[in-house]
């Protein structure tokens, strides 16, 4: 993964998508670094009252088209949300890192297969990259859309979709379930549950056996989905999933990452391997890996700090850890070696990290 180095991208445009969201179209120029797969986004950094703020927003354009767009939706007491829905113009400049994140898969040209796609509110945005995309890269793949949201006004990249579901009609199938207001079918009214989920399974709006299922959404509604399609069968490796909220919140900052007083003394040592350079760093009582490496490397990627988005996923090759949340790791990973630093408390006095692997 590499380093937390921001770019400046300019803002191209600013369109007013639903009464509570803006998406914005982003120019990185000729930049390599920021192109992207479907499914990925992008972790921005603003500073309010002194502080650093960092936020991912998926981003919600076709891969192959390769316009950097994100959706951006306000949420109630959140500053970096209330300053990109309001006060972002045209002309502005927004810092940030190159596209993220392992909501994505291979995809197969010549391959003909079944997708299902569940998203709830603003989950739809990488969603609707990874349908565009699917689309377009597997021409004989189809894609049928489970859509959870509140009412129709409140829906993200609605003309995006229509106009999508208008250029694939014979691939794309959309099913919405508004919550508070009437849906079409008597099976898709009220929140998704377990028996709604399993009748639309029986019935064949969503397919009992797709090959890829890819989940974004509130934590309650991704388990759901899992759970009916585990019952079902469906084995973890199909089963894609990215939370934008978490019901738990990970493990919080416990220690700020500036100089430890010198009376204290370390309980550990580490090396971290950072944009091909290794730097050690000091391990305090309590400390994350991310805690203690942004110490000594400033540059340490990283954005939610609660487990979720992944930014700060790292290979761990000596020592062991706990870590609280792993919601941004994909099944595989963690036996795999991989860590989130933001969670990662040491449990040995030595360990070594490794975030370019
Ligand atoms: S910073 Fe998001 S998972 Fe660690």
């Amino acid at each position: 993964m590499a380093a937390s180095s921001f770019s400046a991208l300019s803002v191209v445009s600013v369109d007013r998508d639903t009464p509570e969201s803006v998406v914005l179209t982003l120019d990185a120029g000729d930049d390599p670094a920021f192109q992207f797969a479907h499914g990925q986004y992008l972790t921005f950094r603003h500073e309010v009252d002194g502080v650093e703020l960092r936020r991912s927003y998926s981003i919600c354009a076709a891969a192959p088209d390769g316009v950097l767009r994100v959706g951006i939706k306000r949420v109630d007491g959140g500053a970096f949300s209330t300053w990109a829905t309001s006060a972002v113009r045209i002309g502005d400049v927004l810092e940030a890192m190159p596209p993220m994140g392992s909501f994505t898969h291979d995809l197969v040209p010549e391959a003909a297969r079944s997708y299902v796609l569940v998203a709830g509110g603003s989950g739809i945005t990488p969603i609707y990259s990874i349908a565009a995309t699917v689309l377009v890269e597997e021409p004989a793949s189809r894609v049928a859309l489970l859509q959870v949201d509140s009412t129709m006004s409140s829906i993200m990249l609605l003309d995006d979709i229509e106009a999508l579901r208008n250029r694939h009609l014979d691939r794309f199938q959309i099913w919405r379930q508004l919550t508070r207001e009437v849906s079409g079918l008597d099976l898709l009214q009220g929140r998704p549950d377990e028996d709604s989920l399993t009748e639309c399974l029986q019935r064949g709006l969503l397919d009992i056996e797709p090959d890829h299922v890819f989940l974004c959404g509130p934590e309650p509604l991704v388990e759901i989905v899992r759970k009916v399609y585990a019952m079902h069968g469906l084995v973890d490796e199909r089963v894609h999933t990215e939370l934008f909220t978490t019901a738990q919140s990970g493990r919080a900052r416990t220690r700020a990452s500036g100089p430890v007083d010198d009376s204290v003394a370390p309980v550990g040592r580490g090396t971290a391997k950072l944009a091909g350079r290794s730097t050690d760093f000091s391990l305090y009582d309590g400390d994350t890996i991310l805690n203690a490496v942004q110490r000594v490397r400033p540059d340490v990627p990283y954005a939610c700090e609660a487990g979720v988005c992944s930014t700060c996923r790292a290979s761990l090759s000596k020592g062991t850890v706990e870590m609280e949340a792993t919601y941004g790791l994909v099944p595989g990973e963690e036996d795999a070696g991989y860590i989130l630093t933001c969670q990662a408390v040491p449990t040995t006095s030595a360990v070594i990290v490794d975030f370019d692997g």
